[in-house]
């Protein structure tokens, strides 16, 4: 197996999760934005890892614009935000917004858990964070952190199934 980790972050989260998946793997780890497409061809195995911004994933054309290439390979994406993994009808609705139809049926995705934590907010970020607090009866809440190196091992188990 020859694997790739590829990944935006704003925060740290998904940064964090992607070395420990990279470190776990022994795989090859890059920022999205600085990986061409013509890189692809090394790999047989591509995991792609981003946070969710307001029900996007960040970043997630660096596989969808990509489909004709990655169809040939394994392909795993990671989400990493504040929703539960459990809330199985959010991650559906997530998916049918932000994956292509190649991208639903190929790809396997996994969702980890991330962090909000005010103090680590851009100004824009905590302003508008406040403000949807401030108009919510349940409030978000601006101290969390669930980033867990034990969050990423069903992933891990995925990737190895077929490469024992
Ligand atoms: C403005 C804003 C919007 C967010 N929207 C969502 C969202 O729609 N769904 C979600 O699960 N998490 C959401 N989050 C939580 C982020 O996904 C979480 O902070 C994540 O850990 C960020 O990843 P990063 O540290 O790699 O940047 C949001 C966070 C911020 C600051």
């Amino acid at each position: 197996m020859k694997a790739v980790v590829l990944y935006r972050s704003k925060y740290g989260s998904t940064k964090q999760y992607a070395l420990w998946i990279a470190e776990e793997l022994g795989a090859d780890i890059f920022p999205a934005d600085t990986f061409s497409a013509e890189q692809f061809s090394t790999y047989d195995t591509v995991i792609f890892g981003a946070p969710i911004f307001g029900g996007a994933i960040l970043g997630i054309a660096a596989v969808a614009d990509n489909m004709a290439v990655l169809k040939e390979k394994r392909l795993f994406v990671f989400t990493v935000g504040i929703t539960s993994p459990d809330a199985e009808k959010n991650l559906s609705d997530l998916r049918e917004k932000n994956f292509p139809d190649s991208l639903i049926k190929q790809a396997e995705h996994f969702h980890l858990r991330g962090a909000l934590e005010a103090e680590k907010l851009t100004f824009g970020h905590k302003l508008l964070l406040k403000m949807i607090n401030s108009s919510m009866r349940n409030k978000l809440d601006l101290h969390q952190n669930h980033v867990s190196f034990e969050a990423i091992l069903p992933l891990i188990e995925a990737v190895r199934r077929e490469n024992p």
